[in-house]
């Protein structure tokens, strides 16, 4: 199965993600992550992504593709994968259709009341990618992997309005475009991660 993983900032694109993956075994490719991992590595693109990323804009297309088409070429994504958080764009979707085939498009729809709370209290692990929130945290600022939790740069009050402003204006209109395609597959984001989890996989059948 080839899948997309699509909602707002916050919506709970890498919780699901995390759930799916250890359910169906495929590959996780988060664009966030790997910028993110470009970023730490201090990289010709971790450079040029951190200048968009801080600010809340998209990574330009030509550079975000790119880094796509080579991931899914890989071995590993020979029978099937996750992309969350790529495509954004309806031109990034029209470079991925020319790349692969999509079976489904999950979109986590959230109120976006709910994204600031989410956003600013999220904890990330910056080894293994998990994501955790200082409700259920207790006060334990470290991963089940045993990393130190961190707050992302662009988890601020400021960037993630602006990150709600992009994906209203640049990722929204791809729910028209794959449900025309007859691809999409909406889901409540907002009850709990195992409710959301079990909505998308009665959902895929
Ligand atoms: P990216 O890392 O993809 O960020 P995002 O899309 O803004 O999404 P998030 O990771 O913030 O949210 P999520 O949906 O994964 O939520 P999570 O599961 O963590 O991208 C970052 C930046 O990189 C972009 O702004 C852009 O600059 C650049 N970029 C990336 N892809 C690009 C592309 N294709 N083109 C151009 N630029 C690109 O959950 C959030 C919080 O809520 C957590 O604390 C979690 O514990 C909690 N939570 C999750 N589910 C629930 C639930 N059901 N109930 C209660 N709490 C929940
Ligand atoms: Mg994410």
């Amino acid at each position: 199965m080839n899948i997309i993983l699509l909602g707002a900032p916050g919506a709970g694109k890498g919780t699901q993600a995390a759930y799916l993956v250890q359910k169906y075994g495929f590959p996780h490719i988060s664009t966030g992550d790997i910028f993110r991992s470009n970023i730490k590595q201090r990289t010709e693109i971790g450079v040029l992504a951190k200048s968009f990323i801080d600010k809340g804009q998209l990574v330009p297309d030509e550079v975000t593709c790119k880094i796509v088409e080579l991931r899914l070429a890989e071995d590993d994504c020979k029978n099937g994968f996750l992309l969350d958080g790529f495509p954004r764009t309806v031109n990034q979707a029209e470079a991925l259709s020319k790349i692969a085939d999509i079976d489904y498009v999950i979109d986590i729809e959230i109120p976006f009341a709910r994204l600031l709370h989410r956003l600013t209290g999220r904890r990330v692990c910056p080894k293994c990618n998990a994501s955790y929130h200082v409700d259920f945290l207790n006060g334990n600022n470290v991963c089940e992997c045993g990393a130190e939790l961190i707050h992302r740069d662009d988890d601020t009050e400021e960037t993630v309005s602006k990150r709600i402003n992009v994906y209203t204006n640049q990722t929204q209109p791809l729910i028209d475009y794959y449900k025309q395609r007859g691809k999409l597959i909406s889901v409540n984001g907002d009850q709990s991660v195992e409710e959301v989890f079990a909505e998308i996989v009665a959902k895929l059948g």
